[in-house]
């Protein structure tokens, strides 16, 4: 398979591209070792074909299609670090920035990866193509290797259309969300759209991550692992981020290099809100100074090589210690997360562990005066009133995407019933604006939310976070662990 030659083709000749001599073309691929020896499986490969069972089982007799996706344009010809689709991360078990524009197949009897292999090194290609030339994105792998990485059939992309139009090809359903094109081309296969039937596929691939299998509980505790290492080293950078000024971006970065270094990336937007910062809840911007009597809500996680991230939030106070003001307000919300934690079993349905928390947070809210009606009404369907001070739900699933399996139906999700091997966060928070004149005065401009990810088990949970002190003495005990007092 050869590419187009940009240098004889003067639409394809980027502005800053200095057009390549027939003697560079001649000399350009000789001189190179030979490519190293297949890889070994990755470690994923031996759960995916499970998955990819289960899957096919809810569709039999049909193929499905599953992008992994296009790069994401960033600015002009910059684009984003690639960071596949998660479903096609699941099932082809490929996770970092592997491999974008591949498309994985599951058929009715096989499955079949298709994506863009390493190219002899005599196709300009090589030394052309900022999107897939070795000399731009580094050494690819051939159809060969990728077959020995993810123990599946690999084929060339330009197969993809062919093998799905062939007479006798089985029905066609595609993940319409992941790349526009490979939609357009199954839609064209098929005469038209079929989002209904897409639809389904859509959730299906989101409701089998609802309950994860032993190696993802695995990935799971080593995201947690390294995102403790993140927490620690904002602890211990927490004065230095007061001195600098900016303190929130300096949090930002050091949580990030962490994220970076034992993981992929941070699993979403770090929040580091200092002070009433933390009453906005997306709070990313992070371009706050620190203060020594405020609190640092921060809101992170690591997301490890195979996407599976952790989601922690800890309310640290920046000087090391917590205010009476602010201890009162994190002990009520510390005594909700306990009442969510006690929540999450099998059998509950997931809305339990949310009534469990905003019950305690409405009882709280009514004994500082805040609400207008009683905590009963205020959690009652007809009130809501709490939800000023806490807008958010208390809890969702957690694994390869932060709010992973997000088009799983209200019944298996909000009104579904907790398994085990499901994980899930436990993250209720109380909010008092600087603004808010309903808000005792003592309390304005204090945020506290505390999250945890918890793994419902056979006879109850277990807190994949228990390494993260959340006790408020116990937080100030780390504080002083970490930063050596
Ligand atoms: N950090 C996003 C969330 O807690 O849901
Ligand atoms: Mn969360
Ligand atoms: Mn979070």
């Amino acid at each position: 398979m050869t590419s187009a030659d940009p240098t004889t083709d003067p639409q394809k000749l980027p502005n800053r591209m200095t057009p390549f001599s027939e003697a560079f073309k001649e000399f350009i691929p000789q001189g190179w070792a030979d490519y190293p020896p297949a890889p070994a499986p990755l470690p994923a490969s031996a759960w995916t074909e499970a998955r990819r069972a289960k899957l096919r089982e809810l569709f039999p007799g049909e193929a499905l299609v599953l992008p992994a996706g296009p790069y994401r344009v960033r600015s002009n010809d910059c684009d984003y670090r690639f960071r596949p689709h998660s479903a096609f991360a699941h099932l082809s078990g490929l996770g970092t920035d592997l491999e974008p524009d591949a498309v994985l197949v599951i058929g009715p009897d096989d499955t079949v990866l298709y994506f863009h292999p390493r190219v002899p090194r005599t196709d300009p290609e090589f030394y052309t193509s900022s999107r897939y030339g070795e000399m731009w994105v580094g050494t690819r792998p051939s159809l060969d290797e990728m077959a020995a990485l993810t123990q599946l059939d690999c084929r060339p992309i330009e197969a993809l259309k062919a093998d799905l139009a062939r007479v006798g090809a089985p029905p066609l359903r595609v993940l319409r969300d992941a790349d526009p094109a490979v939609t357009a081309l199954v839609d064209v296969l098929r005469d038209g759209p079929a989002e209904d039937k897409d639809r389904e596929l859509a959730v299906a691939v989101s409701e089998m991550r609802l309950v994860k299998d032993a190696f993802e509980v695995a990935q799971m505790e080593a995201a947690v692992a390294a995102t403790k290492v993140g927490f620690d080293a904002v602890i211990a950078d927490l004065p230095e981020a007061v001195r600098r000024g900016r303190g929130e971006r300096w949090v930002e970065g050091i949580f990030g290099l962490h994220a970076r270094h034992l993981g992929n990336a941070v699993g979403y937007d770090t929040i580091a809100a200092g002070g009433d910062h933390a009453n906005t809840l997306h709070w990313i911007r992070n371009d706050g100074d620190l203060k020594p009597g405020d609190l640092l809500l921060l809101d992170a996680g690591v997301e490890v090589d195979t996407l599976y991230t952790a989601d922690v939030t800890r309310t640290l106070p920046v000087g090391g210690r917590f205010s009476p003001a602010q201890r009162e307000v994190y002990l009520a919300v510390l005594e909700a997360q306990q009442a969510g934690i006690d929540a999450a079993r099998p059998g509950a349905t997931h809305k339990d562990i949310h009534q469990a928390a905003i019950r305690v947070v409405a009882r709280h809210l009514e004994e500082w005066g805040c609400l207008p009606v009683s905590a009963e009404e205020a959690v009652g369907e007809d009130g809501g009133q709490f939800r000023r001070w806490m807008v958010h739900g208390t809890s969702h699933h957690l694994g390869i995407d932060v709010h992973d399996c997000a088009q799983a139906r209200n019944e298996h999700y909000r009104e579904g019933t907790l398994e085990p091997g499901m994980i899930v966060t436990v993250e209720p928070g109380i909010y008092f604006k600087a603004t808010d004149e309903l808000a005792p005065e003592r309390f304005r401009g204090i945020g506290v939310r505390i999250e945890d990810d918890v793994l419902i088990t056979e006879s109850g949970n277990r807190l994949l976070t228990a390494a993260f002190p959340r006790d408020p003495d116990a937080v100030e005990a780390w504080i002083a662990a970490v930063q050596g007092a």
